[in-house]
């Protein structure tokens, strides 16, 4: 059996992570290590009681707690836990650079105290920053690192930290970077799950600006498969930017989500712009693709379908969030009331 450390392994990335892997890989257990912060929920683990899997709450900026749930000699530790949404960090950023850059360091010295043998960091797309409207520029492993966002700004110091212990310290280590992810159990903060759950409730749907911000979407299993065989396969030090070639503007999104739901595209409002709101992400897969023979397996439609399903079939899932301290959150960021 091999032993492996997740962590954020509540969350929307890391949940769907720890499904596939021990669908997968009957050799692997998991120690599933989670603050259980408001983005965090055991709720995302049902059906998940192999014995192969052990949740463990814990903080990843806590030393202690993190020394005490990693075994010696792991296998590898995968760092999906983080702060996640942009707009939270436009309006606060302290707690980013704490979980974000902090709780890296903290795991990137018990990997080396524990005899981690390798360590894969959960990046983000964002640290290289905004494209042009261009279609002819994508963000690729040697672009620019140059966050805009509080967020961004604190996954690419995380990076820095990765790569100072791998050249340093010769830690054995790996960061992907990937672009949107999308799919079931996505904290309703976010786009797609945002617009889902505010359609399925004929509530306004907030678009951003001009709606002609471009993602680059990609079905969370898809992701989910990348970072394993970056573990895998992937060479030390390396960093992998995955991505499903499949940009789309936020308002084709908005309006693909209201058709599949059957709702009218009255509903869409739009509001103020988002600060230093990042104009297009695109990602160039090949390294991927040719080093460690990835590609996407889930089309847009057919992903896209599966995600609205996913919410229809678990409102209650969605109504316990939209009933908790989401409600003043949403409140409070767009100046709107939601229901239950
Ligand atoms: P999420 O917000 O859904 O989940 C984050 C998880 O981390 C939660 O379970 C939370 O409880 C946990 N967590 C937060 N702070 C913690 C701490 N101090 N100690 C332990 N656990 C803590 O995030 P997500 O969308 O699943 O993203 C997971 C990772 O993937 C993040 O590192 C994010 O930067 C990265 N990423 C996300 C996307 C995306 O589109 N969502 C794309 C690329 C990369
Ligand atoms: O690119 C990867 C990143 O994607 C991840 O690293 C982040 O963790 C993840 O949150 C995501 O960041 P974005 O800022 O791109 O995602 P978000 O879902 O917040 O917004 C997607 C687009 O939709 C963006 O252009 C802003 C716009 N938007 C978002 C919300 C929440 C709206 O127009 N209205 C909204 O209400």
């Amino acid at each position: 059996m091999k032993t492996i450390f997740v962590t954020g392994g509540a969350g929307f990335i890391g949940s769907a992570f720890v499904r596939l892997v021990l669908e997968e890989n009957a050799d692997v257990e998991i120690i599933n290590f989670d603050a259980l912060t408001y983005a965090g929920n055991l709720e995302n683990l049902i059906g998940l009681d192999d014995a192969r899997h052990k949740f463990v709450k814990g903080d990843i900026c806590v030393k202690e707690e993190v020394f005490a749930a990693l075994p010696e000699n792991t296998e590898a530790i995968f760092n999906f836990a983080a702060e996640s949404h942009v707009d939270r960090s436009i309006a606060s950023a302290s707690e980013f650079v704490l979980t974000n850059v902090l709780g890296t360091q903290v795991l990137l010295d018990a990997a080396r105290a524990k005899n981690v043998r390798r360590f894969v960091q959960i990046s983000t797309d964002e640290v290289h920053g905004s494209l042009p409207e261009d279609d002819n520029a994508f963000f690729s492993e040697t672009s620019p690192i140059q966050p805009n966002s509080p967020y961004a700004a604190s996954k690419a110091a995380a990076e820095h930290f990765v790569r100072a212990a791998f050249e340093t310290f010769g830690v054995d280590t790996i960061t992907t970077r990937c672009g949107n992810n999308y799919g079931p159990r996505q904290f309703p903060e976010k786009l797609i799950p945002l617009m889902i759950s505010n359609a399925m409730n004929d509530e306004p749907l907030p678009v951003y600006g001009d709606g002609r911000n471009v993602r680059d979407w990609i079905f969370v299993e898809d992701h989910a498969r990348a970072i394993w065989l970056a573990y895998e396969k992937g060479r030390a030090g390396e960093s992998y930017n995955i991505g499903a070639r499949n940009e789309r503007q936020n308002i084709e999104v908005v309006k693909s989500i209201l058709d599949v739901l059957g709702k009218p595209h009255s509903l869409i409002k739009f509001v103020s712009d988002r600060l230093g709101h990042d104009r297009r992400y695109a990602i160039d897969a090949a390294k991927v693709e040719t080093e460690l023979g990835w590609e996407a397996q889930t089309t847009w439609e057919s992903g896209l379908r599966k995600t609205i399903e996913w919410y229809r079939a678990n409102q209650d899932w969605v109504s316990r969030i939209r009933n908790g301290a989401y409600r003043d959150y949403y409140k409070n960021h767009y100046g709107m009331e939601i229901g239950a």
